[in-house]
């Protein structure tokens, strides 16, 4: 089944390289000392690096969401509400319990239905809630001079620094679990191998 168009796999393979550079990055200005010794690739380097990398990752998530807005692929993301907790249940069930006695996929991917609807829901909060927030206060805290200075007597510059290492740090957790659950296809590498050809191999 063809389910991943060319420029989602090239948006995709982008979007994981530039995380990765994100993350080395991050965490080196992070864990610098007092002494401006850095544990990993140097506080200078990672400054420039980081700024880089997410002046590319903002580029890559405008083409995704326009791309999401003009093309068929927006559709997997709609959720609809009926049996929406429903559903989130009894793929979670699945996930705990069925997977490991052998129970069939209680939403078998088909040309209509891509993620099943964990899936759909941690993609929607990651794309459309996580990474909005993390360029947005990316951006607040390249430019400082446009933050709010206060916020309910809280500096608005450090409110945003909170978000964004916040943001940082959830969307790490989702990109591990994320590669964890795209290993439970037919096979332990078909759904990476689906990502890198475009088609879905089904256990069907
Ligand atoms: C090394 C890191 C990563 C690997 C190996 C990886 C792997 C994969 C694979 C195999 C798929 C296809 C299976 C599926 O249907 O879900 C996929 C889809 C997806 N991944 Fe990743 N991923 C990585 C990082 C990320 C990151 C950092 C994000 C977002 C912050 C992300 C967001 C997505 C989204 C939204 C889809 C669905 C795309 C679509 O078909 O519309 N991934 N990923």
């Amino acid at each position: 089944m063809y389910l991943y168009p060319k420029w989602i796999r090239i948006w995709h393979v982008l979007n994981a390289l530039l995380f990765i550079i994100l993350i080395v990055t991050g965490l080196s200005m992070q864990y610098t000392d007092m002494e401006n010794n850095s544990y990993t690739v140097g506080f200078a380097k990672a400054v420039k690096w980081h700024n880089v990398a997410a002046m590319i990752l903002t580029a890559s998530y405008v083409v995704f969401f326009i791309g999401n807005l003009f093309t068929g692929n927006g559709k997997f993301y709609r959720i609809r509400k009926e049996h929406f907790w429903s559903d989130l249940m009894k793929q979670g069930r699945y996930y705990a319990f069925g997977m490991f006695k052998g129970e069939k996929h209680p939403f078998p991917v088909t040309k209509e239905r891509k993620f099943n609807p964990l899936q759909k829901f941690t993609y929607i909060l990651a794309m459309y809630l996580g990474m909005p927030l993390l360029i947005i206060s990316g951006f607040v805290l390249l430019f400082p001079e446009i933050a709010i200075n206060n916020i309910f007597g809280i500096s608005g510059l450090v409110l945003n620094d909170v978000l964004h290492i916040s943001m940082g740090f959830l969307l790490s957790v989702f990109m591990i679990i994320h590669i964890y659950t795209c290993t439970l296809g037919a096979r332990p590498f078909s759904l990476f191998w689906g990502m890198i050809t475009g088609y879905h191999r089904s256990d069907e």
